[in-house]
């Protein structure tokens, strides 16, 4: 099937966050290899074949330069693309589910089954499937029970590799990863399938990186995965309520656990909660795995994972709310950041949503600044038309404001100079860092009130 300048042809459905970076390294470490990315969404693929690409992410426009047009194709002709392809990468999305079964917990699979058939009508030769998207335990199964209805006597080989891709180092985890995983049956045409993707990945990826399981431990470690590292934000966060009531400090206290090897500092940055698209979906979806083999105490564990994340958002707006008098009525709130964290222009399960909302239905005056995320943020608050202002520029967000609240952990919004922006706020000037990423005490010195998450507040004006 290959085109004959190329050992093999390898096709990815789905031109997304996941789909675009993985078949961009792939063929940038491979260019034995013709890759090709459909979707169908034609103004989508149309920005992929230009600089302005339809993600942001450091260091992909790089790679994509000296590949696309040698070894690297965008297209919309999916049916075409399945002809060709030994291999078929699938990253299309499987958001929750909103309706009916499982509404609000189950993800919804109506794209990959709608994939599965279309590959099922157009394959004309045999092939590896590889899910990669997120998907509930058991779905590769499904998949080869939907593809093995084919009567063409072709042989579909569905194996998982789920991404462990966070945005915003997404190339530098392709590039570099802790690890990949590849389940496959562990029979032999299964072996086989799952040694041909280990083969890809061996192109630049250590051995001991490349770990092989079989189907099930491989759909359930994704799951997991984000799961865990979830938790650890719920715990820290969850931590940071009672340092506000204790006189203790968040960031002492999780350098502290951290320390010890057995728990380790990553992910102990306690925030005004997690957002993306992978977190909460991946948890319910866990939870709703659970409650369908009746683990309701299970179920129950995980679900307050995204409890105590719902709790953190809504806290920190009740701060602001109870900081400011307890009225925001027309006052003017700077949201600085709205991507659901720094370097991505994703605003998927953003907090900033959620607190946008809420500063709304108090009717403040919302004004969202951020460097890279302003189009997506127009897009998923447009049902409140010019109610919201838009500034990319923060001083501009700041100025005559009378807060600010910091959402997202830009690196920009480190440096600002605050004095100025002091000086342009109405006052009392406050300030609530839902990051923890700025200079309290000095911003406290300027004349500010300052609201950090999991410390207590610095503030001039003192009751009684
Ligand atoms: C990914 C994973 O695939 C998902 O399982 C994970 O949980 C979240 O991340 P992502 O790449 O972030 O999804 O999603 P998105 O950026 O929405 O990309 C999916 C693409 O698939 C979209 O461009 C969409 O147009 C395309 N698509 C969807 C198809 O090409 N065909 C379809 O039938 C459905
Ligand atoms: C995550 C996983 O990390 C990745 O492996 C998986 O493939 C997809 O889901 P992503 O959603 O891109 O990646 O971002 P991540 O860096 O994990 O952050 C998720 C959320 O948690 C963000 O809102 C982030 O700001 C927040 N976070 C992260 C914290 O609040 N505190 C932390 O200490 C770390």
């Amino acid at each position: 099937m290959a085109d004959k300048k190329f050992e093999k042809n390898l096709l990815c459905i789905g031109a997304g966050y996941v789909g675009g970076p993985t078949m961009t390294m792939i063929a940038h470490k491979c260019p034995q290899y013709k890759v090709t990315i459909v979707d169908v969404l034609p103004e989508k693929i149309k920005a992929w074949q230009t600089d302005d690409l339809p993600i942001y992410e450091p260091g992909l426009l790089e790679l994509i330069k000296l590949c696309r047009g040698k070894n690297l194709f965008f297209s919309t002709d999916v049916e075409t693309g399945i002809k060709e392809a030994d291999i078929i990468f699938i990253s299309v999305n499987t958001p929750t589910k909103t309706f009916g079964e499982g509404a609000g917990k189950s993800a919804d699979l109506q794209y990959w089954e709608k994939t599965a058939r279309d590959i099922l009508r157009t394959a004309e030769s045999d092939k590896i499937i590889v899910e990669r998207s997120t998907l509930p335990v058991k779905t590769a199964i499904a998949m080869e029970r939907i593809l093995s209805l084919n009567e063409k006597g072709l042989k579909f080989e569905v194996v998982s590799n789920p991404e462990f891709l966070a945005e915003g180092s997404a190339i530098k985890d392709l590039e570099k990863p802790d690890r990949v995983l590849i389940g496959s049956k562990e029979n032999e045409s299964g072996i086989k399938a799952r040694n041909e993707i280990v083969e890809i990945y061996a192109n630049w990826i250590p051995r001991d990186r490349l770990i092989t399981s079989n189907l099930m431990s491989s759909e359930l470690s994704k799951l997991v995965a984000n799961s865990f590292l979830a938790q650890r934000i719920s715990s820290i966060n969850s931590i940071s309520a009672l340092c506000e009531k204790v006189d203790a400090e968040i960031s002492e206290v999780a350098h502290a656990i951290g320390k010890d090897s057995r728990i380790g500092d990553k992910f102990l940055n306690a925030s005004v909660g997690f957002g993306g698209s992978c977190f909460k979906k991946d948890i319910l979806n866990l939870v709703y795995l659970c409650e369908t083999f009746g683990l309701n105490e299970v179920a129950a564990y995980w679900e307050s994972i995204v409890k105590m994340n719902e709790y953190q958002t809504s806290r920190f707006v009740q701060t602001i709310n109870k900081a400011m008098f307890n009225t925001l009525t027309n006052k003017r709130i700077a949201v600085f950041g709205f991507a659901f964290k720094a370097n991505t222009s994703d605003t998927r399960e953003t907090a900033a949503l959620y607190v946008t909302q809420k500063l709304m239905m108090e009717k403040a005056h919302v004004v969202i600044s951020d460097p890279k995320a302003i189009k997506n943020a127009k897009n998923d608050l447009k049902n409140y038309g010019d109610d919201i202002e838009f500034q990319e520029d923060p001083y501009k967000a700041a100025k005559s404001a009378h807060a600010i609240a910091l959402i997202t952990e830009w690196d920009l919004y480190k440096t600002l100079d605050y004095t100025k922006i002091y000086h342009e706020m109405e006052k009392p000037a406050f300030i609530f860092d839902g990051r923890n990423i700025l200079d309290h005490e000095k911003l406290y010195k300027i004349g500010f009130e300052v609201y950090p998450i999991g410390k207590a507040p610095l503030i001039h004006f003192k009751e009684g």
